[in-house]
């Protein structure tokens, strides 16, 4: 299949769950406060409910990222009462196409048994010229359901191909505008604007100044247990073999920023590089959802709102520790952590 993600690349076995505990502890010892279970596919590892378990043990905040095939009623009541708190499923369609199968006809009839769920849900799906026709219509399902709902650009490989035709940049930039615009009304845009406006100035070609936390404030973890900086940078050390100092030695301009389009690593470094401005119009949009202030006669709607203090500003769960200044010995790192 030709696909935008590297997701549907089985040639490599599951993490062992011994190993998988193994790398947690180390994570944990390094500082880490939250953790995002991404893949691959997490929900294919055998012992996925068993590893939440185990995360939410150490102390992690816990999030999981899933296409959703695997879902099940009984498996989401297992991730729940596995500590499980944040949970976000890709949906970049309608209908499925041949880049991705990643669609809320699959998904809608699943919705429901978040109903009664601790799980915070969110939805995220990736735009290119396959998905952009129906792009609107999946932030639209979402958004009328009550679910945070977050559409953004599909991003090149490091080296800065990309794997599907991005579409046409007009049209794109139009719809991110009208993302930005829904948000300033608190619409449950799953993004800061922050970020929105990064993606704008990617469109355009613009110069965006900014210094890329990943290594340090977030990194990734492969399932044969190296250390990446993020997704697209990829180290041969092991987790096991990292200090804190490799983490610091992190925090520093890269040369693979311009057009960099890790968003959970560009948002993890706003919020350090501009935490006012950043969590300012955010603080501003919630409280447009608040009845009360903004809406006096706006009806109740479904709430999967994430519970206060895991999500961050764009709807990520990345960012720990302090959000400005440069590294100390108190700050804290994140992980997302691939399975
Ligand atoms: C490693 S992926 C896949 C995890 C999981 N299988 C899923 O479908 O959510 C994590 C997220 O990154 C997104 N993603 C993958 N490749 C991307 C790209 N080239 N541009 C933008 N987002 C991408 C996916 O759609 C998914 O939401
Ligand atoms: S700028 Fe940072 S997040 Fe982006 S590709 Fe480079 S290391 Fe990764």
């Amino acid at each position: 299949m030709q696909s935008y993600c590297t997701e549907y690349d089985n040639s490599r076995p599951h993490p062992s769950l011994d190993d998988l505990k193994k790398w947690l502890r180390k994570i944990r010892e390094l500082g880490t406060m939250r953790i995002a279970l991404v893949g691959g596919e997490p929900l294919i590892h055998p012992n996925i409910v068993e590893l939440v378990r185990y995360c939410r043990e150490l102390g992690f905040a816990t999030s999981l990222t899933t296409n959703g095939f695997l879902l099940t009623r009984k498996l989401i009541a297992e991730l729940e009462d596995a500590g499980l708190q944040v949970m976000q499923i890709s949906v970049d369609r309608m209908t499925p196409s041949p880049i991705t199968k990643k669609s809320f006809k699959t998904i809608l009839p699943k919705l429901d048994y978040f109903r009664d769920s601790k799980i915070s849900l969110h939805i995220t799906g990736v735009i290119c010229a396959d998905t952009l026709p129906e792009s609107r219509a999946v932030l639209e399902t979402g958004l009328s359901r009550g679910i945070p709902t977050e559409v953004r650009l599909v991003h090149a490989d490091p080296l800065r191909r990309f794997r599907v035709d991005r579409g046409p940049r007009e049209e794109l930039e139009r719809f991110i505008d009208s993302m930005i615009e829904r948000k300033r009304r608190g619409e449950k845009i799953h993004t800061s604007e922050a970020i929105l406006n990064y993606q704008r100035s990617l469109l355009r070609g613009e110069h965006v100044e900014w210094t890329c936390v990943a290594g340090y404030k977030l990194f990734f973890v492969s399932a044969q247990g190296k250390f990446w900086i993020c997704s697209m940078v990829h180290t041969d050390k092991h987790i096991m073999d990292v200090t804190l100092d490799d983490l610091y030695a992190n925090y520093r301009k890269k040369s693979c920023q311009e057009g960099c389009g890790v968003y959970c690593a560009v948002s993890a470094s706003l919020l350090v590089e501009k935490p006012i401005a950043v969590l300012g119009k955010e603080i501003v949009a919630r409280a447009k959802r608040v009845p009360s202030i903004f809406h006096p006669s706006s009806s109740p709607r479904i709430d999967y709102a994430p519970p206060a203090g895991i999500t961050n500003p764009d709807g990520t769960h990345e960012m720990n520790g302090r959000t400005n200044g440069g590294p100390s010995a108190d700050d804290r790192v994140t992980l997302r952590k691939s399975v």
